[in-house]
């Protein structure tokens, strides 16, 4: 079967990397987180202190770290699942504590991020078999993949899967601040100036709020069969 490049975009929190995750599985593909990249740097970026009190970055000393950055996916056979590594440290559960999450979006905003990110994402996908899930994916990194698939879900059900994240890892969060979260990072992510969050001209949507696991993922996997026998 012809291996192909997929492109999962979608707002935050909508289980895209959920999905994603299966649906490689299925499938054999590699899977490619690429929020946990946008994650790494940020985490990068609090460790050096490179964030003022009033939130803005020192855009310039963060700019030279990213050269001697290394972000990578190492497979964890405990959990079956990949764990992001910064500089060879596993930081799987750091990058998704609220610290990171509300520290990401301004970092993520950042065309010299974006630029080295795109460049290491391309690189991943040149061998195609690749699914890679993020905002730009189908528009910025893969505008030529075979599949794209753009996941929607309405902002409450949404904060409710992370608030049930970072409970089943021990975190204390008020719903009402997670939710302020999605909504906001919803409202940059789509209205950045560089590769804002947009639904590509050739992606499927996807609403997921009312489908259970097994449905969404035979849903992929319809489209999948269609995009390689295509
Ligand atoms: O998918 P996530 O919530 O883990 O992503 C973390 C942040 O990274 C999110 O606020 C938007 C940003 N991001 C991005 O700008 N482009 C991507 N391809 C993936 C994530």
């Amino acid at each position: 079967m012809k291996k192909i490049i997929i492109a999962v975009d979608g707002y935050s929190s909508c289980g895209k990397s959920t999905m994603a995750k299966q649906l490689a599985k299925e499938i054999g593909y590699i899977y490619v987180d690429s929020g946990a990249m946008y994650r790494a740097v940020t985490l990068l970026a609090l460790r050096a202190k490179l964030f003022s009190t009033d939130g803005k970055i020192q855009e310039k000393q963060l700019k030279a770290l990213l050269p001697k950055m290394q972000i990578s996916f190492k497979y964890n056979a405990e959990t079956g699942m990949p764990n992001t590594y910064l500089n060879n440290e596993n930081v799987e559960k750091e990058i998704r504590t609220m610290v990171v999450s509300s520290h990401v979006s301004p970092i993520a905003v950042l065309s010299e991020v974006r630029a080295a990110l795109v460049a290491q994402q391309q690189q991943m996908g040149k061998e195609k078999g690749i699914i890679m899930d993020g905002r730009d994916i189908g528009t910025t990194v893969f505008p030529n993949a075979e599949m794209k698939v753009f996941v929607t879900a309405s902002p409450e059900i949404r904060a409710q899967r992370r608030f049930d994240e970072l409970k089943s890892n021990g975190q204390n969060a008020s719903f009402d601040d997670v939710l302020k979260n999605v909504e906001n990072r919803d409202y940059i992510d789509s209205h950045r100036e560089i590769s804002p969050l947009r639904q590509a001209s050739d992606a499927v949507v996807l609403d997921n709020s009312h489908l259970t696991r097994e449905e969404q993922l035979n849903w992929l996997l319809n489209l999948y069969h269609q995009r390689t026998t295509e």
